[in-house]
Order: C-alpha cells, then structure tokens, then sequence
C-alpha cells in the first residue's frame, strides 16, 4: 500500500508546491520509486509544472470522453479519477482551474475521507509514494484531507508568519483521533540562500521553540521525538538564485526559469538544484521509516 506524503502550511506561497514537486520528482526520478502525485489545490500548480497547456487540453479531452473526473471531484466523491502517467515512475492526478469558481461549494465529509483512503489503497496499489500537494488554509481542504495522509511535512520560509501558521497546524492536527492524524516529519527549510548560515541556525531553533509549545499546549510529544534528532531537516531548500529575484514571471515563455520541467517524457532539473535533491529525499525517506 502507498505511503501518502502531505505537504502542508496554513499559510500561502511558503513553497508547498515546490518542495511537493521536487520529492515525487526525485523520489520517482532519483530513486525508482513509483510515485503518483495527487494535485488538491484549485490552483492547480503543481499539475502546470508536469503538464504542459497542449497536454492538458488532450487530457481534458480524454477525460471527458471517457467519464473521469479531476482531483477535487474525486476527491469529494463524484467519479472515477483521471490518471495521468508523466513518465514511467511518475504519475499525476491532475487538478483543473475550474476548480477555483467551485471550491466554495467542495464539501469532503468525514464519511468521504473513509471511503477514499480505501479508493486510495485500491486504485493506487501499484504505487509506493502518494505525494499530496495541499492548498492554503483558505480553501478548507487542509482538515479534510491531512488525515488521508501518513507523513506530514512542512516547508517554512523566512517569515515569523510561516511559524505561527506551523503552530496553528500542528495544533488543528494534534485535535484529530489518533488513527487519522499523520505524524509530522518535521519542516524544511525553504529559500533561504546558501550564505545566510546564521539566519539558517536562528530558524532551526524557532521552529523548534514552536512545535515544542504546540506540541506542550496539547499536552502531546512529538511522535518522532528520540528518533530523529531535529524538527528541522538537516537539508535546506535553498533559494534558487534566478527565481529568487524574479518578482513576477517574465512575458517571454522562454526566460520562463523553472526547478525542473519535463521534457520528452524526462525530468531535467535546473542545475541550481541538483546538489541538495537527493539528500533531502534521503532524508525524508528516513524519516518515514523512523516514523512507521
Ligand atoms: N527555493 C526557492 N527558490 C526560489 N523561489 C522559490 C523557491 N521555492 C519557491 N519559490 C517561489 O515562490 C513562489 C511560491 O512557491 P510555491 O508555489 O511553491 O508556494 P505554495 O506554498 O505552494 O503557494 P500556495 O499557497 O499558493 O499553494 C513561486 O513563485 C516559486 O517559484
Ligand atoms: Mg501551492
């Protein structure tokens, strides 16, 4: 049975989809592992780093003629999911824009969420990693659907808001029955340039400070507490020095800086990446181990 990885933060653009695509890309890529991404935020942007605008349109096609539905409408219980193969190990359940005029009518009952872990389990066998890319808070879909999750990993970025947002979420999630709650992994650090070593260290220690005390506030001990050494993992996502500066993104497609993108059914990574990839993926895979 699949290992469903959420990535989640109350909080806005922290980089959950970012660190979300990078983990299934190089858990399926890297390291052989099948691995199918399931794409829950109405936004849909981790289905536009995988799928380009040509081939979103033929799936749309496909799927309709065919009677599968997106994401969030199997999600909530109304057809059989569209499946979407990007290359051998890597899969998608792709999410569609629509979705962001309908996302204030998706109601995912707790009944629901039952049922899909079983749909999951079934229809997703064949896969060892489900990578789930959550939406912000704003949306509602976080409660719901973190308890469809078996491992919960957080990106934090260089904003205190990002840690009172942890906080929150770890304080909802220590709320659910202990058999639907998903254990956190711990956070990555993201977009924090390589030179900024004491600022790296200084947030080591907040987000410690803070899962102690949501954790404390609930009278509750980190479920990898002795296991693990550190709430934070020992990678960093560093920021990626083009993206870093871009404010918005450019007109022209082809000054379009990406992480990775797929070409000819093949992940490339942008080079700027490349050295920190695979021991963050080591890292979590050791921490799902640690955690199971
Ligand atoms: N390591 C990084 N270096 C540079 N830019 C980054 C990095 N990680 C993310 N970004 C940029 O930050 C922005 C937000 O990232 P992302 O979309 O991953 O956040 P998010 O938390 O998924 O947002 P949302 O809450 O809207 O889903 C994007 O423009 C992305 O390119
Ligand atoms: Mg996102």
């Amino acid at each position: 049975m699949p290992i469903t990885i959420a990535v989640a933060n109350y909080k806005g653009g922290v980089g959950k989809t970012t660190l979300a695509s990078i983990v299934a890309a190089t858990l399926a890529e890297r390291f052989g592992r099948k691995t199918v991404i399931i794409d829950a935020d109405p936004q849909s942007n981790i289905t536009e780093v995988f799928i380009s605008s040509i081939d979103f349109d033929k799936i749309s096609h496909y799927a309709k003629t065919q009677g599968r539905v997106f994401s969030l409408e199997w999600i909530v219980g109304s057809g059989e999911p569209m499946i979407y193969s990007i290359t051998d190990n890597l899969t998608i359940v792709p999410s569609k824009p629509e979705y962001i005029g309908l996302a204030k009518f998706l109601i995912v009952p707790a009944e629901r969420i039952r049922e899909l872990r079983k749909e999951i389990d079934e229809k997703l066998k064949e896969f060892e990693f489900i990578v789930l890319d959550l939406p912000p808070q704003m949306y509602g879909l976080i409660g719901p659907l973190i308890k469809i999750a078996d491992a919960l990993i957080t990106p934090v970025t260089k904003t205190s808001f990002a840690l009172t947002a942890l906080y929150y979420l770890i304080r909802d999630i220590r709320g659910i029955p202990p058999n639907e709650r998903p254990p956190f992994l711990g956070a990555v650090l993201t977009r924090f340039r390589r030179n900024e070593t004491l600022n790296i260290e200084l947030y080591r220690r907040r987000v410690k400070r803070i899962v102690d005390e949501a954790y404390r506030s609930m009278a509750m001990k980190w479920e990898l507490e002795g296991k693990v050494q550190s709430y934070t993992f020992n990678s960093v996502f560093y920021a990626h020095p083009k993206l870093a500066d871009i404010r918005a993104l450019p007109f022209d497609e082809s000054e379009n800086v990406r992480m990775i993108r797929v070409i000819r059914g093949k992940v490339r990574y942008s080079s700027q990446i490349l050295s920190f990839v695979e021991p963050l993926v080591r890292e979590l895979e050791e921490r799902i181990k640690a955690s199971l």
